[in-house]
């Protein structure tokens, strides 16, 4: 299955992804990295992979992209014949035309239980609330932001004096697990969506 990792940032989750895809036995292939900021680091990080990147301008700072932000987006992902996206600290909500192009075959990662804590500072939320446990969430997207039905989700314990940085660098080691196995399931064939639940089948190795 050809994959487009979508990122703005740091990458190391598109890092992740990337070597998981590497052991011959797993049908997900990272064809090419997506970000909307021409100097995000994952994009050297790519680079370095030698997996092929594309910088693309959504036409607006925040919000609602313009048309030929999304006709830009749009022509890398079919150039490049990717079949399903995986959003890897993509700090943009997708269009309702790159989210009707690929159905059931777009994922988010977020650091949170979903449906608690959604999105800015998942952590921060998490250690303002006071819970004890939090941890990550894979799902498919959606029109909403951080909603969509749940493939994965790894729990993390919060410590006593935790920092935001703290408690975030113990649910980045969750999301390098948790985001690989659900790529792969995908990528196998192994999830079965209805409605608003997922199942996903066992592997056969
Ligand atoms: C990750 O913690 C991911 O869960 C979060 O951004 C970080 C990206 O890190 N995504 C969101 O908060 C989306 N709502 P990375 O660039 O090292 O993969």
């Amino acid at each position: 299955m050809r994959v487009a990792v979508m990122a703005s940032g740091r990458g190391s989750n598109f890092d992740a992804l990337h070597r998981s895809s590497l052991d011959p036995v797993n049908p997900a292939e990272i064809v090419v990295v997506v970000s909307d900021q021409p100097g995000a680091p994952v994009l050297e990080k790519a680079r370095r992979f030698t997996v092929p990147v594309e910088v693309i301008d959504p036409g607006t700072r925040r919000g609602a992209w313009s048309q030929a932000g999304v006709g830009a987006a749009l022509d890398a992902l079919r150039r490049h014949r990717v079949e399903a996206i995986c959003l890897a600290g993509f700090m943009r909500v997708l269009p309702s035309e790159i989210v009707g192009a690929f159905p059931n075959a777009i994922l988010n990662i977020h650091p949170s239980l979903l449906p608690a804590f959604p999105g800015l500072r998942a952590q921060r939320q998490a250690l303002r609330a006071g819970v004890k446990v939090t941890g990550c969430t894979v799902h498919l997207v959606d029109e909403g932001v951080d909603t969509g039905p749940i493939l994965v989700q790894r729990t993390v314990p919060v410590e006593p004096g935790d920092t935001e940085d703290t408690l975030a660098n113990r649910i980045l080691e969750q999301e390098h697990r948790a985001y690989p196995e659900a790529l792969r399931a995908l990528a196998e064939g192994r999830v079965t969506v209805e409605g608003t639940s997922v199942t996903l089948a066992p592997t056969l190795t």
